[in-house]
C-alpha cells in the first residue's frame, strides 16, 4: 500500500473492509465488522506529508527484514500506508529520514517515560560504553539496580534480570509451575504477556475450554495449559478454579491493561484475584511490563494495594535499552537457578549498558511530583479528546489510567475485550493517518495505549488535542 497517498489509502480503509486490517498481535485480532457509513471525499484532508526517502528505504528493507520490520506493529498492518523510518529523536519529537516532525505518543512503547535521548540518560550511556559494554561477570550495577527496584516495589523481594518481556514473563511462568507443582495458568484475553509459547494461546468455544494454538508453531500441547478468561470478570475466573481444583500454577494478569487499549480494573477485581489465588494457593503474577514505574513509582499494585506473588517488569526499568526483569517473594524467587533447580540465564543479562541507562532513570521518578505531572497532561489529553468527540458528535470512550490513554471509536464504554472489539477500528485507522499528517504519531493500532513522558508540554497535548478535532471533524466531513 506504501504507493498510494494517504488519502487514497484512507478512502481504502474504509472501503476495503476488515481484510486490510490485519492486526500484528495475533491476540489482538480486528474482527470489528465495517458498520456502513458514509465515506467522506478526501480533499478535505490534510495532504499527506510526502515521505520518499521512507518508502525507498521500506521497499529495500523489506527484501532483508521480515515485512520491513523487525516488530509486526511497526508495519502499520492495521491502519495502512508506508510506516516510519525514524532518524532520530529528542525529547518527545520523532524525526523521520524525510526530515518531518512528530509529537510521539508512542515513546518506545512505554519505555521512555522522560522522553526521547534524556541528555543524563545518554551520558550515563557514553560513559558506561567507554567502560565496557557487557562483563559476562556480575557488576555493581546489576545490584544497585536490583535494591533500586526491590525498595521501590515491596513485594519483590528478589530479582532477576532479563532482556525483554517475553522473557520474563515466561520465565516468571515456569517458576510459578516449579513453585505450585501444577501445570494450568490463567490469563485474560486481551492482555498481552509477550510471545512465547504458552501465551499464544486464546480462547476455545467455551469458558470450560482449555486454550487452543494462537499460532501455527504453537503445539496446541503448549497451548492447552493455558486458560483464558474475560478481563474483570471474577465469576469467570471462579468457575475455571471449580472447573480445574488442584491445578492451577498461576493468574497472570495486567493490573491495568494496556494491550486491548487501556482498560482499567473494575473496583474490587484485582482484590477478588488476589483473594482467590491465595485460596486456591495459586500464584498472582501482575505483568507490570507496561504499568510498572508508569503509574506510579511502585507500580500498579502500589496504587491498587495489592501484593502479588511474582512480579513482571519491563521498559522503563531500562529507560530505553533492552531490559526486563521478574521478581517476588523471596521463598519463590530462590527455587531459580543457581539458588534453585529452576532454570534460566543469559548472555547479556544484567548488562552494564541497560543497568546505567536504568539506573539514570529511577530517581528522576521519585522527585515529588513527577507522577503529578504526567497524570496532569495526560488527563489534559483525554479532556480535549472527549470534547473533540462530543463536538463533532462522534461516538467514542476515552479510557484513561495515569500517563496511558485510549480512545475507543466504540458505542459502549469498554471494560474487556470483547467491548474493545466492538470498536470501528476502519474509523480508528483514518483518525491515525489523519492525526499523522497533522504531526501526531499515535500507536497504529485501536488496541494500544498512547504513552505521555515528562518531555510533553502542555503546549505538546494541546496540539494533539488542536489536530485530533480537526482530524475527528474531518472524519464527519465537517
Ligand atoms: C504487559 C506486557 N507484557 C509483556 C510484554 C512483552 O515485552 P517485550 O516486547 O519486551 O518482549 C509487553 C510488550 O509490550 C507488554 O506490554
Amino acid at each position: 500500500m506504501s504507493g498510494l497517498s494517504a488519502a487514497a489509502t484512507r478512502l481504502l480503509l474504509f472501503a476495503a473492509g476488515p481484510a486490510l486490517r490485519s492486526d500484528f498481535r495475533i491476540l489482538k485480532m480486528v474482527s470489528t465488522s465495517m458498520a456502513s457509513r458514509t465515506i467522506k471525499d478526501p480533499k478535505n484532508s490534510k495532504p499527506e506529508k510526502s515521505r520518499p526517502r521512507s518508502e525507498e528505504l521500506f521497499e529495500r528493507g523489506k527484501k532483508t527484514l521480515v515485512g520491513g520490520v523487525n516488530s509486526p506493529v511497526r508495519a502499520f498492518r492495521a491502519v495502512g500506508g508506508t510506516p516510519l523510518v525514524i532518524d532520530h529523536a529528542k525529547g518527545a519529537r520523532l524525526f523521520d529520514v524525510d526530515g518531518h516532525e512528530y509529537i510521539d505518543f508512542v515513546c518506545s512503547w512505554g519505555a521512555l517515560i522522560l522522553g526521547h535521548a534524556h541528555p543524563d540518560i545518554v551520558s550515563a550511556i557514553s560513559d558506561q560504553a567507554s567502560r565496557g559494554t557487557s562483563f559476562g561477570m556480575t557488576s555493581p550495577l546489576e545490584i544497585e539496580l536490583g535494591e533500586k527496584i526491590a525498595g521501590a516495589i515491596p513485594s519483590v523481594e528478589m530479582v532477576r534480570f532479563v532482556n525483554s518481556g517475553t522473557e520474563a514473563a515466561m520465565s516468571a511462568v515456569r517458576l510459578a509451575r516449579a513453585f505450585t507443582e501444577r501445570d494450568l495458568i490463567i490469563k485474560f484475553e486481551g492482555c498481552y504477556h509477550g510471545h512465547s509459547d504458552g501465551f499464544l494461546s486464546e480462547a476455545g468455544s467455551g469458558l470450560a475450554t482449555l486454550g487452543i494454538s494462537a499460532s501455527p508453531g504453537v503445539p496446541n500441547a503448549f497451548a492447552s495449559l493455558t486458560l483464558n478468561s474475560p478481563y474483570n470478570d471474577l465469576e469467570a475466573i471462579e468457575n475455571l478454579f471449580k472447573q480445574h481444583p488442584g491445578e492451577m500454577a498461576a493468574v497472570i494478569v495486567e493490573p491495568v491493561a494496556a494491550n486491548m487499549g487501556v482498560v482499567p480494573p473494575a473496583p474490587g477485581f484485582l482484590e477478588g484475584l488476589r483473594a482467590i489465588t491465595k485460596k486456591e494457593k495459586a500464584l498472582l503474577i501482575f505483568d507490570e511490563v507496561i504499568t510498572g514505574f508508569r503509574l506510579a513509582y511502585g507500580g500498579a499494585q502500589s496504587v491498587y494495594k495489592i501484593d502479588p506473588d511474582l512480579t513482571v517488569m519491563g521498559k522503563i526499568i531500562g529507560g530505553g535499552l533492552p531490559v526486563a526483569a521478574y521478581g517476588g517473594r523471596r521463598n519463590i524467587m530462590e527455587r531459580v537457578a543457581p539458588l534453585g533447580p529452576v532454570y534460566q540465564a543469559g548472555t547479556l543479562s544484567g548488562n552494564p549498558l541497560a543497568m546505567r541507562a536504568g539506573l539514570a532513570t529511577l530517581p528522576k521518578l521519585e522527585a515529588p511530583g513527577f507522577y503529578e505531572g504526567v497524570n496532569r497532561k495526560t488527563q489534559r489529553l483525554a479532556d480535549g479528546l472527549r470534547i473533540a468527540l462530543k463536538d463533532a458528535n462522534v461516538q467514542g470512550h476515552v479510557n484513561v489510567a495515569g500517563s496511558l490513554l485510549t480512545i475507543f471509536f466504540a458505542d459502549q464504554p469498554v471494560r474487556n475485550y470483547a467491548d474493545a472489539k466492538k470498536s470501528d477500528s476502519a474509523r480508528f485507522a483514518v483518525f491515525f493517518q489523519e492525526m499523522l499528517s497533522r504531526g501526531i504519531f499515535i500507536a497504529p493500532s485501536q488496541y494500544e495505549a498512547l504513552f505521555v513522558s515528562a518531555a510533553h508540554t502542555d503546549a505538546d497535548i494541546d496540539r494533539a488535542v488542536a489536530a485530533a478535532r480537526e482530524s475527528i471533524a474531518y472524519m464527519q466531513g465537517n
